[in-house]
């Protein structure tokens, strides 16, 4: 139990990992720690292939991900939502559109993640099902680079609704009303079936049991108001 565990001096815990979980995954750990501050971690930040990567190696003791793995026997659990919005600069001719169809959304240039992230996969499933292609004008390796290329004026994308918290340029980007939105996507935790988690690695995995609630906070509380975003629907 958790509570047995605040005696825990001293231990590791390696973490690897999305590049949209950076987002909430530094503050989960700031509470972690207090909690347990003989803790010594680290954090990987990749995408989700190098994750993957990073899983199958066992590397770390634990990894956060968009989606359960496929390609790897992993132990996997869903522990926060994970809402995938559209987004545009703020005076888009499309930012105050209700109801905007993804066909519509397909016919505008769109800025892409780099192959090997799992919101490019996530992505390109959701207008494939449509029978849709995307008109890909840019491929960009962030999702900081998206969020300023669509300021720019260089594009459309689809991110993590988390993307939106603290760094994100308030005010100038735009969440579009479009059908079938925000996907409704979850953050997994996993790790290797058999593996043998270290005793740190097992009190981080029952804080995060306990932690969902705080965490579903804080994204709302980070999350742009109504007013910021006119396009903005729930
Ligand atoms: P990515 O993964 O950082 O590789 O895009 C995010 C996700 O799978 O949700």
């Amino acid at each position: 139990v958790a509570s047995d565990m605040k005696g825990l001096k001293a231990g590791k815990l390696r973490l690897a990992v999305v590049t949209t979980a950076k987002y909430f995954a530094p503050r989960l750990l700031g509470m972690f720690c207090q909690q347990y501050p003989g803790v010594e971690v680290s954090l990987k930040v990749s995408n989700r292939e190098r994750v993957l990567e990073r899983l199958a190696d066992n590397q770390d003791d634990l990894y956060i991900l968009g989606q359960p793995p496929e390609e790897v026997d992993a132990v996997a659990q869903a522990f926060l939502e994970n809402p995938l919005v559209v987004l545009a600069p703020v005076n888009h001719p499309l930012a105050n559109k209700k109801r905007i169809p993804l066909k519509r959304i397909a016919e505008e240039p769109f800025l892409s993640r780099e192959p090997g992230s799992g919101t490019r996969i996530a992505t390109e499933r959701i207008f494939s099902e449509q029978g849709l292609k995307l008109k890909i004008r840019m491929e960009l390796g962030s999702n900081e680079a998206i969020k300023q290329a669509i300021i720019g004026g260089l594009g459309i994308s689809v991110l993590s609704r988390h993307t939106l918290a603290l760094d994100a340029p308030m005010g100038q980007l735009a969440v579009l009303d479009v059908q079938g939105f925000p996907i409704d996507r979850q953050w997994y935790y996993a790790y290797p079936s058999g593996k043998q988690l270290s005793i740190v690695a097992q009190a981080f995995l029952s804080y995060l049991q306990q932690a969902p609630q705080f965490l579903v906070e804080v994204s709302c509380n980070t999350r742009p108001s109504d007013t910021e975003l006119p396009g903005f629907v729930e």
